[in-house]
């Protein structure tokens, strides 16, 4: 294959059917690894990483204590479907979190087990193509910036992304509804993502309804990646599922959780969806093909981890101490405040990608362009991205490295 063209040059259409077009961290490293790092404000001036969301907390001892306890559930194939166990403890845990009616959802029927929720988002997207080839539908709504695995999706399906902006003035939440109907009416599948990845911002309950309501009047799917919904800052976000409303329940609706920020386990691969039935068994052939089900001893350990809520406390104080750190440092320079939930700090900071250079070759600080998180259109103006004046910023280092690193970037900003 040829290397990856720069994040700055347009793609062409032959570049936008490479599967390497949206990777986010591809093209960073195309950015920076010919590039020497300056040293960074460590002791020891190694470089420091704020470009990946990877939790640096230790994972509960819960998830090494309830694996080592079956230790003779390795040997056989796991049950795509997970275990009555595994299921019921992400429908406690739904309904504890989100105070639903038990009625809500069917556990044996409408949660599946992931591993992880990315697998999930992906296959989500190939089910819901699939569906909606008999009526032409053939569009994927992703917000702009957005995590890059919803365009994944839709490139590796055929489809046709259509990016949405999510920018400032409308809490950088994409404006679905202001698309027009012959759009809506050929769109397979819509993403939301609340806590959003990169800004943090959540969604309402009301506009959850009011997205519920457009995806089942177009007759879309509406994928909900609610991946961050433990890490927020005061108030627990509202989610999809408590939304839902009128006779056709969960029809058409899709809603994805992960231990990845919750437990700090991304290494465990574990997560589930839930929602319309229908959807979920389709999730679920395709992932029979194509995709891996989960561990037995994972699917216990996982189980414990959806049951035992101080750990998150416990986590939500460490994002949120960072987050204050944060603000205090950055504010001044970038009025950038802490957003309601996630664990990113994204600031305006001009060019990012110029920025993102700097901070790497005279600070070692990688962080991430944000323009990296949204699609580069040929012939586009660089005002047409809605990330290129960002860098997302992932603050998840312990206390004392994250602040040398925010002191430099404050610097240099
Ligand atoms: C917005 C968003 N969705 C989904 C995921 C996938 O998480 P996992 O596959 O670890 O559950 C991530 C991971 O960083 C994310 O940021």
């Amino acid at each position: 294959m040829t290397s990856i063209s720069p994040a700055s040059s347009p793609a062409t259409a032959q570049a936008r059917r490479d599967p390497r077009i949206y990777q986010p961290f591809m093209r960073l490293s195309h950015l920076l690894d010919g590039e020497k790092p300056g040293a960074s404000p460590l002791p020891d001036g190694a470089p420091i990483s704020l470009s990946i969301g990877d939790p640096q907390l230790s994972a509960p001892p819960l998830l090494a204590e309830t694996l080592a306890a079956y230790p003779n559930d390795w040997s056989c194939y796991p049950p795509f479907r997970g275990t009555p166990d595994f299921r019921a403890a992400c429908h406690d845990w739904l309904v504890r979190r989100y105070g639903l009616s038990p009625e809500t959802l069917d556990a044996d029927r409408q949660i599946l087990p992931l591993p992880g929720s990315r697998e999930g988002l992906f296959f989500a997207t190939l089910t819901a193509i699939n569906r909606g080839a008999a009526e032409g539908r053939t569009k994927v709504l992703i917000p702009s910036p957005g995590y890059h695995v919803y365009a994944g999706g839709a490139l590796a399906a055929g489809a046709e992304p259509v990016f949405v902006p999510a920018r400032a003035d409308n809490n950088f939440l994409p404006d679905y509804e202001g698309l027009p109907k012959e759009t809506l009416d050929r769109t397979a599948i819509a993403f939301f993502c609340s806590p959003s990845n990169p800004e943090g911002a959540v969604a309402s309950r009301e506009q959850w309804r009011a997205w519920i309501e457009l995806a089942q009047r177009h007759g879309f799917v509406l994928a909900a990646d609610e991946c961050y919904a433990d890490i927020y800052t005061d108030e627990p976000p509202a989610g999809l599922l408590e939304a839902v409303q009128g006779p056709q329940g969960t029809e058409g609706l899709l809603t994805f959780h992960s231990l990845s920020k919750r437990s700090s386990a991304a290494g465990l691969r574990s997560g589930f969806v839930a929602g319309d039935s229908e959807l979920v068994d389709g999730i679920d052939a395709f992932m029979r093909y194509g995709g891996a089900s989960v561990p037995t001893p994972i699917l216990h350990a996982s189980a414990a981890l959806w049951r035992d809520e101080a750990h998150v406390v416990e986590t939500r104080c460490y994002y949120r101490t960072l987050f204050e750190m944060a603000e205090e440092k950055l504010w001044a320079k970038t009025g950038w405040r802490m957003p309601a939930g996630g664990f990113f700090a994204w600031l305006e900071v001009g060019d990012g990608e110029a920025f993102a250079l700097r901070a790497w070759k005279e600070a070692g600080l990688r962080v991430l362009p944000g323009r990296y998180l949204c699609p580069d259109e040929e012939g586009a103006a660089p005002e047409d991205n809605p990330g290129a004046p960002y860098i997302r910023v992932a603050l998840v280092h312990e206390p004392q490295v994250t602040e040398k690193a925010l002191d430099r970037l404050a610097e240099m900003l």
